[in-house]
């Protein structure tokens, strides 16, 4: 299965994904990482892994269609079938939706419905629930709205926010590979 891995910032769970991958536990090759956020962390990831990355921020194109249509060229070129958001934050525009429908996977750092949108460990955290989590879904034009595919909870360490979020990047990392996997095997 041929996936290409959007990513802004730091990459950990690409990394985790391509680790997953070297070890036989995903059956999938990462053909391209694409970055809105030349210079982000994760183009480091990438290189040392020796996975082709490009760097491409959306404000040197006319608008988001125009944008979208570059980087539908990229993944076309490399015939990439699956699309995984991984830490990309920026709303996908109708151009790619309509390109990759149904195979757009991001992962989000809380129990959706609850805390969408940015810095969801934050507000969860803020707002003093006891669990929050890691949700995997199909992306669609709203922020963090499409429809679930898997949960996991984390427990929150009260007042502890280094924690909490430290027990929540381990298991988005165990839980996107699992999620991945099925849905691979499933949509052979
Ligand atoms: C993760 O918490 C992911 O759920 C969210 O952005 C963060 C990306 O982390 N969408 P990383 O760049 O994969 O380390």
């Amino acid at each position: 299965t041929k996936i290409a891995v959007f990513a802004s910032g730091s990459g950990s769970n690409f990394q985790a994904i391509q680790e997953a991958i070297s070890r036989g536990e995903l059956n999938a090759t990462i053909e391209l990482v694409i970055t809105d956020k030349p210079g982000a962390y994760v183009v480091t990831r990438a290189q040392n892994c020796g996975i082709p990355v490009v760097e491409l921020a959306p404000k040197n194109f006319a608008d988001k269609a125009a944008y979208e249509a570059k980087l539908i060229k990229l993944l076309k070129e490399r015939e990439i079938e699956w699309i995984i958001l991984a830490g990309y934050m920026r709303l996908v525009g109708e151009t790619l939706l309509a390109a990759y429908e149904h195979r757009i996977i991001n992962i989000h750092p809380s129990l959706l419905p609850s805390f969408p949108g940015k810095d969801a460990i934050g507000q969860a955290m803020a707002h003093g629930v006891k669990v929050t989590g890691v949700t995997v879904h199909y992306v669609d034009a709203g922020m963090d709205t499409g429809k679930i595919i898997s949960q996991g909870a984390v427990d929150v360490i009260d007042g502890d926010r280094e924690a909490t979020e430290e027990r929540i990047h381990k298991l988005e990392h165990a839980l996107y590979t699992r999620t991945l996997q099925q849905l691979f095997n499933a949509k052979k």
